[in-house]
């Protein structure tokens, strides 16, 4: 009995932190990448619109990208600014990176 209690907080435990990860927009926040980034203006780096169209339907490049893989292809003469930031995401998981870029790719 002790044992199925202990695989169904277990299980529990999994499924939200797998809600958790999915959710692109609280990542995005909580990253602090909102400080550069609006929803429809350019601020101090391009707005989500901006690079959701750059994007479109290049999901795998800005994954790339997130992960420092892949050249700017945005603003790259303002890459220096967001070079640095790339050590916020490129550690991230797999699974967070797409959330993420689905956030952004949503705009
Ligand atoms: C200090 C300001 C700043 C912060 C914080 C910031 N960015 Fe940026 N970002 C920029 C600037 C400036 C550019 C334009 C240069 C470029 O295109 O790489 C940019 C460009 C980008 C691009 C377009 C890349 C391309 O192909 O050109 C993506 C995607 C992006 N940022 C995602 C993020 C994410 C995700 C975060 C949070 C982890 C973040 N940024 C945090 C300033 C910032």
């Amino acid at each position: 009995m002790k044992k199925l209690m202990a695989t169904a907080v277990l299980g529990l435990a999994v499924t939200v932190s797998g809600a958790m990860a999915a959710d692109g927009g609280a990542l995005f926040k909580s990253k602090g990448c909102g400080a550069c980034h609006q929803a429809n203006v350019k601020t101090v780096g391009p707005s989500l619109k901006e690079i959701a169209q750059a994007y479109k339907g290049k999901e795998g490049e800005l994954i790339k990208f997130l992960k420092g893989e892949a050249k700017p292809i945005v603003d790259p003469a303002k890459f220096g600014i967001m070079k640095p930031q790339l050590n916020a995401t490129k550690n991230m998981s797999d699974e967070e990176l797409k959330a993420m870029a689905e956030f952004m790719l949503n705009h």
